[in-house]
């Protein structure tokens, strides 16, 4: 075997999974615990299966093409032994053998290359962020011809179809379906695992790190709590420099100004306004803040770039006003990593809060302690007073303090 094939560290759970055999396994497990490693030597070692038929035929296939192209390709290549490949078709993603079998490297953005003809296995990574309905419209239908197997690899995300998937697999009724997990902590090193305790809050942390199914509902900042987290004797550090946070809007405008030193992150005041606009929200930050000798940066909502308030974006009238140093995204993170990064520095996984505001910072206060998910996975906006507070935080915690820990992909998501 090629030299790809290096040894694994024995896992009971990986070593189950290979050798029940089953033709659907679901395989929730931790972020960087060799789900994806699992997959590909699954995927490799079936291409010499003699079938009753000429063409054997195997995917692997991500949420998107260029995940699966990333994940799969160079991989692949590595481990099918240059003995057994007759052609590699770069531009196709396809490596064919001299068993002539295939095996495709496949992105469900464009499930159609699945559907219509007729596979003998593969597996579905990051199962998690593919289109619910993909696996029984797309997938199921095109395995039915050659009894084809699949695997369904990934980390949860909340209680969407993967856990259905899930919960089905390990209910025992159905001999056809297995259901394989493990913890991060049996692959990966102590140290990459105390790393992400540091920076995820507990229920991202088991979600990612532990494979659990973590549901959001009821409260979306959970890890609040105004005893703790309210400090009335914060106060502007002249030292430090003011960190202006913006949620653009019409109703109520409101603006949290931050401060950080070192791991600790104090909200110091709130700016509130009702039937304002951006350039007398950023008259009033000067008139409080404009002699800050440290300075003022601002962060926010990157919808601002585009939308123009008398022909200028928001970002432009700040620029005119003196608030030069912009710290704004190319586009805003999912909300789901926004609010949890706020939630991680409420509480880290070891117990540790690091997120504090000022009593008068009224709307974040209320916004932490009443703001709900919906169902659907976004937060409940019903109430026109609630979650700007904590939408303007919200992008400054999740630029600077990322639910990410160090990667070889330093350009990835840590948890994509
Ligand atoms: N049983 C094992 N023992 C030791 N190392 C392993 C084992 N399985 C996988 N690895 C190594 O762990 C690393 C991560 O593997 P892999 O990419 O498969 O993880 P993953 O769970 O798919 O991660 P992600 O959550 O980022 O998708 C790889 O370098 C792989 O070689
Ligand atoms: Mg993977």
């Amino acid at each position: 075997m090629p030299a790809r094939w290096h040894a694994l560290r024995p896992h009971p759970e990986q070593r189950r999974l290979w050798t029940e055999a089953k033709r659907f396994a679901v395989v929730p497990a931790g972020r960087r615990s060799g789900k994806t490693e699992i997959a590909k030597r699954r995927l490799v070692c079936g291409l010499p299966a003699k079938k009753p038929w000429s063409d054997p035929r195997y995917f692997a296939a991500a949420p998107t093409r260029e995940q699966a192209k990333r994940v799969y390709w160079n991989d692949i290549k590595a481990l099918v032994p240059g003995k057994w490949v007759k052609k590699v078709y770069e531009s196709d993603l396809c490596v064919t053998t001299k068993y002539k079998s295939e095996l495709w490297v496949l992105g469900m953005d464009r499930p159609e290359r699945i559907e219509g003809t007729p596979w003998d296995g593969g597996v579905l990574d990051e199962y998690a962020n593919m289109k619910p309905n993909a696996w029984t419209e797309n997938i199921r239908p095109a395995l039915a011809d050659r009894a084809g197997w699949c695997w369904f690899v990934g980390v949860p995300e909340g209680l969407n179809h993967y856990k259905d998937l899930a919960d089905y697999a390990g209910s025992g009724s159905d001999a056809d379906w297995g259901l394989y997990r493990w913890n991060s902590s049996g692959i990966l090193p102590a140290a990459e695992i105390e790393a992400a305790r540091r920076v995820m809050d507990p229920r991202t942390f088991r979600q990612e790190f532990e494979a659990s199914f973590e549901g959001s509902t009821g409260r979306a900042y959970y890890a609040y709590n105004s005893k703790r987290h309210e400090d009335s004797s914060i106060s502007v550090n002249k030292r430090l420099k003011l960190f202006v946070c913006c949620d653009f809007n019409v109703g109520l405008s409101v603006w949290e100004v931050v401060q950080a030193d070192k791991g600790r992150v104090q909200v110091v005041d709130e700016i509130a306004l009702r039937d304002t606009n951006t350039l007398e929200m950023g008259r009033l930050v000067l008139s409080k803040y404009g002699s800050h000798t440290e300075g003022i940066a601002v962060y926010g909502d990157s919808a601002g770039m585009n939308r123009s308030t008398a022909g200028k974006s928001d970002y432009a009238i700040l620029y005119e006003l003196g608030l030069r140093d912009q710290r704004i995204g190319r586009a805003n993170p999912p909300v789901r990593d926004r609010v949890n990064s706020v939630n991680a520095l409420l509480e880290n996984a070891d117990g540790e809060a690091r997120l504090f505001h000022h009593p008068r910072c009224a709307h974040l206060k209320k916004d932490l302690e009443t703001v709900e998910w919906l169902s659907n996975g976004g937060l409940d906006k019903s109430n026109s007073e609630r979650t700007h507070a904590t939408d303007a935080l919200g992008y400054f915690v999740e630029r600077e303090y990322p639910l990410r820990i160090d990667r070889p992909d330093p350009g990835m998501r840590f948890y994509k």
